[in-house]
């Protein structure tokens, strides 16, 4: 690079390759990174951190108190495998790293498409490849996972356990927008919103009202509301009638894993856990498969998919192009691990990947 002229700053991004396989699939989203720095020059300055079950073990550090602070400050992005480990039976050290950031860094939005590469890969019967193409917008940040709740005679005949589903009517109204300026961005006609307000009218009714109110300013795009139960059996009978789904924490968890399955599978789910303007974080969808641990075979697509979203968030779209595309191909052309039905390692997939791009 010559001497004159401004020289592009680092971007510097956090990598928490966490635990189980998340330490497998980050490694090769990581090669993926360092590759497409060379062949794109991408100003990408990587910052590994070793928080998971290891280091909790060890030394009781789950998510470090300056740690939030330090991503404001510091970083552009964040990159994160997995975290879970049967060592840690309460998952303490996942709740305060992942649910932690998302929490702390007001990461509301948890964007998780689901797009079928290959027809073959649908475990549906008589479905092409166009037939999946579903970008999942969940609420990430409220509802079930706010942590308001509490235990009563634990451990005893008369226990009582409470969690409450809390909604804010700002909490709604974002991810509700996001979702509609997303479809109307992407030229896309259709939007379900999902809910169970038939039976939580006090939680639910909140998603009620607020999206009658934000619909009626987008009516470019064709919304509809479906009780989460129909939306389940919709998305198997007949996934080719969505485009964008929008809706709470606890559901966009169970009915991205759904949909992921519908896309080929888990292993190749990638996610995106933004606050539009400020450091983000970016990981798979899957989590740490403890039995799957150690055996250099999970499928690291996923992950690097994930990388992918992280470059497009970054402003990198030609890089996160060449991700996807690499990524089609190598599935495609049957570049994959076992759980697609291939014989390549973990790194032998990542390889091939970095190889085409
Ligand atoms: P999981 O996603 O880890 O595994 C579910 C199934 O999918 C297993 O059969 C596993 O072998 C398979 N699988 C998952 N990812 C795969 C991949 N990349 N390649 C091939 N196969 C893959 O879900 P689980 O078993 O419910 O959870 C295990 C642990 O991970 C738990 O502690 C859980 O809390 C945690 N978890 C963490 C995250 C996260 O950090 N984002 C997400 C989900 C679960
Ligand atoms: C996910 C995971 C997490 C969630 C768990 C590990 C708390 O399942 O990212 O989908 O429920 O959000
Ligand atoms: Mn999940």
């Amino acid at each position: 690079m010559p001497d004159s002229g401004p020289r592009t700053k680092a971007e510097r991004i956090a990598v928490i390759p966490g635990d189980g396989i998340g330490i497998e699939v980050t490694r090769e989203a990581v090669k993926v990174l360092e590759t497409l720095k060379r062949v794109c020059g991408l100003p990408l300055e990587l910052v590994a951190f070793d928080w998971g079950a290891e280091r909790y073990l060890k030394d009781g550090v789950t998510l470090p108190p300056d740690a939030l602070e330090m991503f404001r400050r510091e970083f552009r992005a964040i990159l994160i495998g997995a975290v879970g480990d049967p060592r840690v039976p309460s998952n303490v050290h996942a709740a305060d790293i992942l649910l932690g950031i998302r929490a702390g860094l007001d990461l509301y939005v948890n964007y998780r498409p689901a797009r079928l590469l290959d027809a073959r890969l649908c475990p549906l019967k008589n479905r092409r490849s166009e037939d999946v193409n579903i970008h999942i917008f969940r609420e990430n940040t409220e509802g079930a996972y706010a942590g308001l709740g509490g235990v009563f005679k634990p451990g005893t005949l008369d226990e009582v356990g409470v969690q409450e589903d809390v909604n804010t009517r700002k909490g709604v109204e974002r991810i509700l927008i996001h979702a509609f300026e997303f479809a109307r961005q992407r030229g896309l006609k259709r939007l379900v919103m999902s809910d169970k307000s038939n039976a939580m009218p006090y939680a639910h009714g909140l998603w009620q009202r607020t999206f009658a109110e934000i619909r009626a300013r987008y009516a470019d795009v064709e919304s509809r509301h479906i009780f989460v139960d129909a939306l389940a059996m919709e998305l198997v009978r007949d996934p080719s009638q969505f485009q964008v789904i929008v809706t709470n924490n606890l559901f966009g968890d169970i009915l991205s894993d759904l949909a992921s399955q519908l896309a080929g599978g888990i292993g190749l789910a990638p996610s995106a856990n933004l606050h539009p303007g400020r450091v983000s974080m970016f990981e798979p969808v899957h989590g740490s498969a403890p039995a799957l641990a150690g055996k250099n075979l999970a499928n690291p697509m996923g992950a690097i998919l994930a990388a992918g979203l992280m470059l497009d968030y970054l402003g990198h779209s030609d890089a996160a192009r060449r991700v996807e595309l690499a990524v089609e191909r190598a599935v495609q052309e049957n570049a994959v691990t076992p759980d697609l039905g291939g014989t390549f390692t973990t790194s032998q997939a990542g390889d091939w990947i970095c190889d085409r791009l």
